[in-house]
């Protein structure tokens, strides 16, 4: 049974996840680096204070990319330059990519994709030197795939095509539906998000290749191939430094 948060416990997560953000920042984000920044509502934090610290010039000369439309408007309000990846300025690569995760387990793998942007997130992350992940503690996971639906971004045709071949996998697919817009969720990059829940743990390695050679599938949610150094907020106002 799924419990609902309580205000105050809402209130408590927001705090944490702005500890988080700001650590996280704080520590990493030095004056002239190509930084990706994440999507959501904890790297928002990040953002947020990129754009302190750029206002009260402790950095400058930062060269980033938004990995959403969330983040790149995050970003216009605050007056943080954002660049095309493929820019002359980013030339494809970043040093440093901060983002959040909907799970990370005990290796630092990660699900992402829970705002529907793990495409660009993926993107950035692979293409970035390092990578920061920041959350509250209640992303912590001891294993991935059972809990927080895996994203998997599929094109329209392959709907149906390819929910049948995740089912064959073991897992469970809804197709996710949008809120205040009837029908399903189109993403930035105009397809649909499959929502993968495998009923045993599986080998998150593994699968994120797997999954990828599912005819119109595009991208998914597991994070495996970076090694990133998470930041997690703790309940009693620690910031565990994980690497
Ligand atoms: C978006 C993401 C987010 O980073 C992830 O869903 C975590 O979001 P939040 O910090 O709001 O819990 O992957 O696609």
């Amino acid at each position: 049974m799924e419990l609902r948060e309580t205000e105050d416990q809402k209130i408590e997560r927001e705090r944490m996840k702005e500890a988080a953000g700001k650590a996280a920042a704080d520590a990493l984000v030095k004056s002239g680096i190509k930084l990706g920044l994440g999507t959501g509502s904890t790297a928002i934090h990040v953002i947020r204070r990129v754009g302190e610290l750029l206002a009260a010039g402790k950095i400058s000369g930062i060269r980033a990319f938004p990995t959403s439309f969330q983040s790149g408007m995050e970003c216009e309000r605050l007056g943080i330059p954002v660049y095309a990846l493929n820019s002359r300025e980013l030339g494809g690569s970043l040093d440093l990519c901060i983002d959040g995760a909907d799970e990370i387990d005990p290796e630092n793998r990660l699900v992402k994709g829970g705002g529907g942007a793990l495409l660009v997130e993926k993107l950035a992350a692979y293409a970035s030197a390092s990578c920061a992940i920041v959350a509250d503690e209640s992303k912590i996971a001891p294993h991935l795939g059972t809990g927080f639906p895996l994203p998997v971004e599929v094109i329209p045709e392959a709907r149906l095509s390819a929910s049948r071949a995740l089912e064959k996998l073991g897992a469970s697919v809804v197709l996710r539906e949008a809120l205040r817009k009837a029908g399903p969720v189109i993403t930035e990059h105009g397809n649909l998000l499959l929502d993968v829940r495998f009923r045993e743990p599986v080998d998150p390695v593994f699968m994120e290749t797997e999954l990828n050679k599912i005819a119109g599938v595009v991208e998914n949610g597991f994070f495996t191939r970076i090694r990133p150094v998470v930041y997690i907020a703790r309940g009693d106002g620690r910031i565990e430094v994980r690497e």
